[in-house]
């Protein structure tokens, strides 16, 4: 018997981006990302890792190319239904300073029209499910919390709407070891128990071998290959891949 091939929940088909100014970010990238999977997208510093995740839920409208969702073309929804479907990290965790975390974590609930009661329900959950307290920090600022707290409301904020598909640009980018490996390990957790279907940017590798399923790498608005980290360390498909996975091992 035959397994039918399950319908990627992600799909970008030959997505490109030029830039006013003439700059091409993005060269035609195509791939497709499953359900339950987590993708990270490695590459150099303006490789397009941030343009490319931007094109999907609609923030960077593409110069040519398509973007699906759940199989339906992004251009077509309307921005409060890709929230919903779509959360997002923005690289530098994207909190509006003169709100109150609580707040912050509700903004997608609130544009959603949630009732209060369901909000501050959701908020508590949230702040619960990465390891923060509603008491000592709902009433708090971003800037009266350390930025590993912040990269944490960051995420709550994300996952608040229950979206299937998370994006998350560098979410763990200027954080001490320590920090970033217990965050490693609560990502891993909700992963496991939220089954999301994640889409990661990182410019680190062995962040990359220890949290995603695959990995994209890209250069120059070229998305080089995307494989399981053993496809990418057996069968490097450019000269490239090979030198980055080569500086992994020294
Ligand atoms: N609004 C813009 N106008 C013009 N060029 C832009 C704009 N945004 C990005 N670029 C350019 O597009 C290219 C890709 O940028 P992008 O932000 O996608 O890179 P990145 O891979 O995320 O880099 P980093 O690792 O530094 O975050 C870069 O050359 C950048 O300068
Ligand atoms: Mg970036």
């Amino acid at each position: 018997m035959s397994i039918a091939p399950i319908a990627p929940i992600l799909e970008a088909v030959g997505v490109a981006k030029t830039y006013g100014d003439g700059t091409t970010a993005l060269g035609g990238v195509s791939l497709a990302v499953h359900p339950g999977e987590t993708v990270a997208l490695v590459g150099e510093s303006g490789s397009g890792k941030t343009t490319l995740l931007r094109t999907f839920n609609r923030m960077v409208e593409p110069s040519a190319g398509d973007v699906r969702v759940e199989g339906q073309p992004v251009a077509g929804l309307d921005p409060f239904a890709l929230r919903r479907r779509i959360g997002y990290v923005p690289q530098d965790g994207g909190l509006i300073p003169h709100w109150r975390i609580e707040k912050n974590v509700e903004l997608v609930p609130r544009l959603l029209g949630w009732d209060r009661d369901r909000r501050r329900a959701r908020t508590r959950e949230m702040l619960e499910l990465v390891g923060l307290d509603l008491q000592a920090h709902a009433s708090r600022y971003p800037g009266e919390l350390s930025g590993g707290q912040r990269q944490r409301v960051a995420f709550a904020r994300a996952l608040a709407a229950d979206p299937p598909l998370i994006l998350l640009d560098e979410p763990f980018g200027a954080l001490d070891a320590l920090t970033r490996l217990e965050l490693h390990r609560q990502f891993l957790d909700l992963k496991k128990a939220l089954g999301k279907t994640t889409v990661l940017v990182t410019h680190d590798l062995a962040e990359a071998f220890r949290l995603a399923d695959r990995i994209g790498v890209m250069r120059a608005g070229r998305l080089l290959q995307l494989g399981t980290p053993d496809e990418l360390a057996k069968r490097p498909a450019d000269p490239y891949v090979e030198a980055l996975l080569e500086m992994r091992r020294v």
